[in-house]
């Protein structure tokens, strides 16, 4: 089975420590020892925004700005890499074809940011579709995806399963809204509505959730199920 996990950078590095990150390292690693092929695509979170924010107070312009992130991103993925054993490509993967190489050798492969404009949302809905990944998995700072930002609108309720054309219509509405924030950003859901891709949106800030999320579908955030799509068949009991 093949995945690609996206660790958001606020859910690994919120701050700088190396148990956190060795805590993800585990999950990964036992992932791959159960036999997953595993792409890592790691966030630059509260870092990425505080050298952005100090970037702009500089005068520096979008593409810069998107570029320092992108830098951080890098960094945040050399810490994961750090943290995993001899079985990960040693290289932060700078494009989709050096990651799908690496995971062709039989390697972990980890990546940050690819080019401006866009999230590390993106290129994790990118790279599944690039290695043809039977599942994307979001860690994310909250449980799944809701039908509003929950941080700014009480009433918002979680959907445990949606369609990916469901998933692009409420990420819509919700950036639409000035101050919310939406589990992943409006490209990656157009890619994963594109792609088909099997997605699970989930809390990853207690890494060990991914793990029966990826082996047996367990998990309490959100199944992004593609049109017509069955069930993974290595899910069957
Ligand atoms: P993140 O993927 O961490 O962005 O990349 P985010 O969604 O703002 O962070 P979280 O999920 O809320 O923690 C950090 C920044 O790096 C740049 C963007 O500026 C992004 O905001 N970036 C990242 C790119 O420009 N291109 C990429 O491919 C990835």
């Amino acid at each position: 089975m093949r995945v690609v996990i996206s660790i958001g950078g606020s859910v690994l590095a919120p701050d700088l420590d190396a148990r956190r990150v060795e805590g993800h390292a585990s999950v990964v690693e036992t992932l791959a020892r159960d036999g997953c092929e595993i792409g890592a695509v790691v966030g630059g979170g509260g870092v990425a925004r505080d050298y952005i924010g100090a970037a702009r107070d500089l005068g520096a312009n979008e593409v810069q700005l998107d570029q320092i992130g992108i830098d951080v991103t890098r960094i945040n993925a050399r810490l994961l890499i750090a943290a995993l054993g001899s079985q990960v490509d040693p290289k932060v993967a700078h494009d989709y074809e050096d990651a799908g190489d690496a995971i062709r050798r039989g390697d972990i492969s980890v990546m940050g940011g690819v080019m401006p404009g866009q999230t590390t949302d993106a290129v994790a809905a990118a790279l599944a579709e690039y290695v043809d990944a039977d599942l994307l998995v979001y860690a994310t700072s909250v449980d799944g995806v809701f039908s509003a930002d929950p941080k700014t609108d009480s009433d918002a309720t979680k959907f445990e399963e949606m369609t990916a054309a469901e998933l692009v219509g409420v990420i819509g509405d919700i950036e639409m809204n000035a101050g919310s924030s939406a589990p992943v950003d409006l490209l990656a859901a157009k890619l994963i509505e594109r792609a088909k891709m099997r997605t699970i949106v989930l809390d990853g800030t207690d890494p060990d959730r991914i793990t029966p999320a990826v082996l047996r579908g367990e998990h309490t955030g959100t199944d992004i199920i593609p049109e017509g799509g069955d069930e993974p068949t290595y899910w069957a009991p």
